[in-house]
């Protein structure tokens, strides 16, 4: 079984991001995959400490981290999914501050001891996991991906966890009213990208 892990970093309902991640549910489902939604604002995360503790021994499992709190069940989730969608709308040009915020605990998957000047990846052998980006701006959807940070920021989210990128879905001009509707192209662009995980 596909067990695939969809983390939202939205803050509302039913917006573009959580249309995006409902219409590649409902089709990887259609595939025979298991799909669990994390919504990341209704989860528990505290702020990183940057205390260290958890990087400073080496290992390819994520290490322990002082809090305990939502991101231990989220890590775990992490651990037993085959796949990835990772999700962001984009503000003030880059991630959302809730995806911000679990891509700083994400540190755990780093070893990083006092006397290294900068941290290793624990994933940094390729894994067979795979990830499809997920964002959108106000801004054309190509202006979108390349100028503003959030790309980056999901890829190194992707990295971090030890996930290849295997495609991206970057929605443009989708802020011109309250309530806007996922576009019929990018519902049929959804069906094409889920095949790649599935
Ligand atoms: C606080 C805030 C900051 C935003 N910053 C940007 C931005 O820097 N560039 C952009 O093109 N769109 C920006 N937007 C528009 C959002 O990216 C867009 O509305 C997005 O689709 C919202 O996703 P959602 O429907 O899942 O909430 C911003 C929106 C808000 C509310």
């Amino acid at each position: 079984m596909n067990r695939i892990l969809a983390i939202n970093g939205s803050y509302r309902d039913d917006g573009i991001t959580d249309q995006t991640v409902a219409a590649f549910a409902q089709a990887l489902k259609a595939a025979g995959a298991e799909v669990e939604i994390i919504l990341l604002r209704d989860y528990p995360i505290d702020f990183c400490l940057n205390c260290r503790a958890c990087t400073q021994l080496p290992g390819v499992a994520p290490a322990e981290c002082v809090h305990h709190d939502g991101m231990k069940e989220l890590i775990e989730k992490i651990e037993r999914a085959d796949c990835y969608i990772l999700a962001t709308p984009t503000n003030m040009g880059s991630v959302t501050a809730i995806f911000k915020r679990f891509m700083e605990r994400l540190v755990v998957y780093a070893y990083w001891s006092w006397d290294m000047n900068g941290p290793q990846f624990r994933k940094a052998q390729a894994t067979k996991k795979k990830a499809l980006l997920v964002s959108s701006s106000a801004a054309p959807g190509i202006m979108g991906r390349w100028l503003f940070g959030t790309n980056k920021q999901l890829k190194m989210t992707a990295k971090t966890i030890g996930a290849e990128v295997v495609g991206t879905l970057f929605t443009g001009m989708i802020a011109k009213e309250q309530h806007p509707m996922l576009p019929d192209r990018v519902k049929a662009k959804i069906k094409t990208l889920a095949g790649r995980l599935v």
